[in-house]
């Protein structure tokens, strides 16, 4: 793996704040909460993997810690950011990103109740975190991440349950900083695109370690994928979209609130110069032999 280069990003960009980031057991969160802590911030992480948490927290240092909670279950959201309140004594940010993937197939086969558990977490589990921030981060002025997808905008690599639940959620973020601006809090969404963690694994039906162990075969994918289908031809790791969350949730973004940052690589662009220029050459021999 080769994470982005970060010499010379703005160092400490987020000391003296206290964040809470969901998911982050595992891919992306944890990628997330390393650079948050990086840039000086006491981070609390959750999931529902004690194990993998705890084991998280403890690599990231004393500026981490974990508490268990399902972001299905709206008391465990509520009781996730009394903790972070009454350990820290403030509240900063908080990022939802725990993300369930749903089932592909054709929609005449979905099954409605796995539709509905994907808005569970994905949507309303985002709305659990949003609700009960607002006091906490009323008194900071604090900024709310919402990781969402491409697949909200597009309907690209992704079972239907999943997109239209990225689809709500950035719906969600513009209307929640539409809101909340008075009250001096921000409110963005992330839209990563292919991001080289286990989660494609787990939407292709297989365990968490046995997703673990394939990250490298999913790594050369990404490879000859980036480089036909993306404007930058190399794969998307959890650093890449770290940096942008780290971005939104500092000051360095005081003034940009609902915005939907897509972190893709230029994936969702169209098609990229090599396509572009293939098809050049096709119209070109249609009228020129
Ligand atoms: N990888 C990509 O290409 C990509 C692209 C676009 C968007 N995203 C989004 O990025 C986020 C992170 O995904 P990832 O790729 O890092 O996948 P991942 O490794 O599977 O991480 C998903 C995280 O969400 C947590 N989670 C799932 N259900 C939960 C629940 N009910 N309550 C609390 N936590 C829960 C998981 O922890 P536990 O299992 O321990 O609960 C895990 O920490 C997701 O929102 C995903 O939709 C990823």
């Amino acid at each position: 793996m080769c994470p982005p280069d970060r010499e010379g990003a703005a160092m400490n960009a987020l000391t003296g704040k206290v964040a809470v980031v969901t998911g982050a057991t595992s891919g992306i969160g944890v990628d997330v909460a390393r650079a948050f802590v990086h840039e000086g911030a006491q981070v609390v992480l959750a999931g529902r993997r004690r194990t993998e948490g705890e084991a998280v927290a403890v690599e990231l240092g004393p500026a981490a810690s974990f508490l268990t909670a399902d972001v299905s279950r709206e008391d465990d959201v509520a009781a996730l950011l009394d903790f972070a309140v009454r350990r820290h004594g403030r509240l900063d940010v908080l990022v939802n990103n725990a993300g369930s993937p749903s089932h592909l197939g054709r929609i005449e086969d979905v099954d409605v109740a796995a539709f509905r558990a994907t808005q569970e977490v994905n949507v309303m589990g985002a709305l659990y975190g949003i609700k009960h921030a607002v006091g906490h981060l009323r008194r900071t002025g604090g900024s709310i991440i919402n990781m969402a997808s491409i697949t909200g905008q597009r309907v690209v690599y992704a079972g239907v349950a999943y997109s239209v639940s990225k689809a709500a959620l950035i719906n969600l973020t513009k209307w929640a900083a539409a809101d909340l601006g008075q009250d001096g809090i921000r409110v963005n969404s992330i839209s990563p695109g292919f991001i080289t963690t286990g989660r494609f694994g787990k939407a292709a039906g297989v365990t968490e370690e046995q997703a673990q162990a394939r990250l490298e075969a999913l790594e050369a994918y990404a490879r000859e994928q980036a480089r036909s289908l993306q404007a930058i031809p190399r794969p998307g790791f959890g650093p890449d979209v770290a940096g942008a969350a780290v971005y939104l949730a500092s000051e360095a973004s005081s003034y940009v609130t609902g915005l939907d940052l897509v972190v893709d690589g230029g994936l969702s662009l169209g098609q990229p110069g090599e396509a572009m220029a293939r098809i050049r050459d096709a119209m070109t021999s249609v009228y020129l032999g």
